[in-house]
């Protein structure tokens, strides 16, 4: 099969974002801006670029401004047009693309498990890339994590193919961590053992996160059926896959290349994180922001 088989991307944007309250509470965290774009649009160009031309937004309530981001806004376009304002006209090219936007809503946000449920009958029987919108893939070629993951998927003949980062031993207890198959070679994709939702401090398998990026084929919706909701009732994404390789399914992961990095918003800590890295990288305005850190840095 080839890469190009694969062509559907799901972007789940139906958490509550109560992390990131009060800033939450009437918009979608994934329209928060990083540097000067919304974070969800990242991850849209990501998939783009990529190739992945049918994307399925899992909306849910108080989520409507990001059908409205990707949708042309004619009357916008008229009067920027009218004040011969075509350096802003630009900024709205995004709009005119090839992908075309499929949306379904979680009613209630039972968690990413129940939120993926939403894409089967989008994705039918073909494989499929999951990207969570509060999350972006920095630094890579364009595209080039999601094409790298479904090479590997493909060729591994995977049910799933996840991203996976180091992050800090001190770190794992705040995401999804895996168990690599004993030997394996970190350098290209590889097996993966086991999986751990959070696991305590201390009892981590390894420190390599999953990085909100997947690719899986069908089955996976077996395996979310099966699920058992967590203490918070939500159905965790790490557990259905988990319980894909206990029903004898082959599960892969793949590193970040070196120089690629996930910034995920999802709490106050990591969003300023996100956003001091891409103001301080803007094209534009990156040099101001630059010297005026530097003179900041100079009063603390
Ligand atoms: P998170 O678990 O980080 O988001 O989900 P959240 O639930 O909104 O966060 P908090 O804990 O309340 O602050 C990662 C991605 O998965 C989506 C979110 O919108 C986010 O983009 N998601 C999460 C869903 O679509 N549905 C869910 O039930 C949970």
């Amino acid at each position: 099969m080839p890469v190009q088989a694969i062509l559907k991307a799901v972007i789940p944007v139906a958490g509550m974002g109560t992390r990131l309250l009060p800033a939450t509470k009437s918009q979608p965290k994934e329209m928060l801006p990083v540097g000067r774009r919304p974070v969800v649009q990242y991850v849209v160009e990501e998939m783009e670029q990529a190739g992945l031309n049918q994307i399925l937004f899992v909306t849910g309530r108080k989520k409507s401004a990001i059908e409205d981001h990707f949708d042309a806004d004619p009357e916008l376009v008229r009067l920027l047009s009218a004040a011969d304002s075509y350096t802003l006209l630009e900024e709205l090219d995004y709009t005119e693309t090839d992908a075309t936007f499929f949306y379904t809503r979680q009613s209630t946000p039972l968690g990413l498990a129940d939120a993926v449920r939403h894409a089967k009958r989008f994705v039918g029987d073909e494989p499929f890339v999951v990207a969570l919108g509060d999350s972006i893939i920095r630094n890579g070629r364009e595209g080039s994590l999601c094409r790298s993951l479904m090479e590997a998927h493909i060729a591994s003949g995977a049910a799933c193919t996840v991203a996976l980062e180091q992050v800090a031993p001190e770190d794992t207890y705040r995401y999804g961590i895996v168990a690599p198959q004993s030997g394996a070679d970190l350098a290209g994709a590889f097996e993966i053992d086991d999986l751990v939702e959070k696991p305590a401090p201390g009892s981590a398998p390894s420190n390599l996160a999953i990085a909100a990026r997947y690719v899986f084929g069908p089955a996976i919706f077996d395996a979310i059926d099966r699920t058992v909701p967590d203490r918070k009732g939500e159905m965790q994404l790490t557990d259905s896959i988990r319980l894909l390789k206990q029903m004898g399914e082959k599960v892969c992961g793949l590193c970040l290349s070196e120089g690629e990095r996930r910034y995920d918003i999802g709490n106050f800590e990591s969003y300023f994180t996100a956003f001091m890295d891409f103001a301080l990288a803007d094209e534009k305005y990156g040099y101001m922001v630059r010297q005026y850190l530097k003179r900041k840095a100079r009063e603390l």
